[in-house]
């Protein structure tokens, strides 16, 4: 069979590929997730043949793909209000939901369960094939099952070429991983496969949610899963996958030890490293950016594959980076080495969000040492001598009878980008050193730093946690407490980054308005 390429940007490659689809045939499609390779979901032998053509076991059911809310009720039983409400808040998206089937869903689609994963699409170029094809397509990840799935038309290529009808090319899949899979037949929904979507934000429109226990441990011999692809070794390179798991700064330390005839996945900021020590190297991104470990993962798996042993720098595993770590486990069957012994989290966010609260309530919590970075650099810029004599050198203005004047640094600091970057590269690495010194003393801490990523001291961290608030809160916070007027102290929240830097970057949000909810958040770490 000749493999067509077709473009999702030209309506006539558009309309041919829905005719294949409409014809029984099999067609690569672009989603946001990862390509799926899809047929007519009500079409028997279409559904049987993407089987055939992935080598995927008859016992693993199809997700059905939809472009409209509509066609819920051709596929469910019935449509129960909680899964209504999920999809008013993440469709069309990553978001796959599980619930009892109608009779027009046949057999082949769902493995024989009595039901069935339905999601609806973001990718314009998935929603209009559906829309064309004027059916629900069943869309497996478009690759050899077991191999990790494509996020490019090339890795498409490389499984399905002659293998399948047509490949519709939609560039480069935006999230990266595939969507986040949730059963919504029992009194709370669970995860079965976590994706882009994650437990806190199911958990945030529904009261509640929960996640499967066997998607951190894996699938127990003796057990029947919940989702049957949990059981399957998935996602990996025909090579040996181990992963180095723990605070960046660790992790890098014990990889650097390790055999060079590897090939590794490190962290953008020790890339440089990496390539000196091992016979391949390829980048993850920054160790604090999700959204490019998401994305990068499986051409990663690709890339580094036939060359040796695979040596990985696993991202930390709670919070948003759970889909990721879900995948590389699977991929590394679950062979880990453990590179930080104790617990170290690190928390941040703007002025006035309550993370000095949070800090000391999960302190307290944990029994965690807590370290105040903070307090330790206006205590550093007092008493440790060396690090004194780089800021005067920097900015001797601010001297004033061999001290420094913090009042007269702050003014020139505060009105000057510039010079704020300058000090602050002078001072961090000090106060880094201190909290490494404080976790090694107290076998673990809490840390409480304004500025934990831009002092790089989240590198030593085992979870990031943000911490955030209404605007309104924050300034009455700062009133509150630092007696400064309240242009003052808008002036100073606007210095400061916005929220989204946070979430960009930490593992966890914590919402911290009249009482955080830290619960959750504490079970999960105990
Ligand atoms: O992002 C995605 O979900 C991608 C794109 C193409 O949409 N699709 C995808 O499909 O990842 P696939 O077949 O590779 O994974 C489907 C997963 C499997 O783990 C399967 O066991 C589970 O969904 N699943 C499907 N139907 C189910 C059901 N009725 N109950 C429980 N799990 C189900
Ligand atoms: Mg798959």
């Amino acid at each position: 069979m000749k493999t067509l390429i077709l473009d999702g940007k030209n309506e006539k490659d558009m309309a041919r590929a829905a005719l294949i689809v409409m014809g029984g045939g099999l067609c690569a499609m672009p989603t946001e997730t990862v390509y799926g390779l899809a047929a007519d979901a009500l079409d028997k032998e279409a559904v049987k043949s993407i089987f055939d053509a992935k080598g995927r076991p008859q016992d693993n059911p199809l997700i059905v793909h939809i472009c409209s809310v509509r066609q819920l009720s051709l596929l469910w039983e019935s449509v129960p209000e909680k899964a209504l409400r999920l999809s008013k808040a993440f469709w069309p998206g990553p978001l796959t939901m599980v619930y009892k089937k109608s009779a027009a869903v046949p057999d082949e689609v769902t493995a024989g369960l009595d039901t069935v994963a339905v999601r609806m699409p973001s990718h314009k170029v998935a929603l209009e094939l559906i829309r064309l094809s004027g059916t629900p397509l069943a869309a497996p990840s478009a690759n050899l099952s077991g191999k990790p799935s494509p996020t490019r038309v090339s890795h498409v290529k490389e499984d399905m070429d002659g293998r399948i009808d047509c490949i519709l090319d939609g560039g480069e899949s935006s999230v990266g991983v595939e969507s986040t899979v949730v059963d919504m037949t029992g009194e709370t929904p669970r995860i079965l496969r976590p994706g882009a979507i994650s437990e806190e934000m199911i958990a945030e429109v529904l009261g509640a949610a929960e996640t499967d226990p066997a998607v951190t441990r894996g699938v127990k011999d003796d057990e029947t899963p919940r989702s049957p692809g949990m059981k399957y070794r998935h996602y990996a390179p025909s090579c040996p996958v181990t992963l180095f798991c723990g605070a960046p700064d660790d992790t890098v330390k014990a990889l650097l030890k390790a055999d060079e005839n590897a090939s590794a996945l490190v962290f953008e900021e020790y890339l440089k490293e990496a390539k000196a020590h091992f016979k391949k190297a390829v980048s993850f991104g920054e160790s604090w950016d999700h959204a490019e470990h998401t994305k990068r993962v499986f051409a990663a798996l690709r890339e580094l594959d036939g060359k040796g042993d695979i040596f990985i720098q696993a991202p930390r595993e709670l919070g948003c980076e759970a889909a990721v770590t879900n995948r590389l486990k699977r991929a590394a069957g679950f062979s880990e080495v453990r590179c930080t012994e104790h617990t170290v989290i690190g928390v941040t966010g703007r002025s006035g969000s309550g993370k000095g609260y949070v800090s000391l309530k999960l302190s307290e919590e944990l029994s965690l040492a807590y370290f105040d970075a903070d307090a330790v650099y206006k205590k550093l810029l007092t008493e440790n001598g060396d690090m004194k004599k780089a800021v005067l050198d920097a900015f001797p203005d601010c001297e004033s009878e061999g001290e420094i004047d913090r009042k007269a640094l702050g003014a020139v600091v505060y009105n000057d980008l510039e010079k704020k970057r300058l000090l602050e590269s002078l001072t961090h690495p000090y106060v880094k050193r201190e909290a490494e010194k404080f976790i090694k003393e107290n076998n673990g801490a809490v840390i409480d730093a304004p500025l934990l990523f831009e002092s790089t001291i989240d590198r030593l961290c085992t979870l990031t946690v943000g911490v955030y608030c209404e605007d309104g809160t924050s300034l009455s916070r700062i009133l509150a407490r630092d007696g400064i007027t309240g242009e003052l102290a808008s002036l100073r929240l606007s210095a400061q980054p916005p929220v989204s830097f946070y979430r960009e970057r930490c593992d966890i949000m914590i919402k911290n308005e009249k009482e955080p909810e830290l619960s959750a958040l504490i079970k999960k770490l105990i």
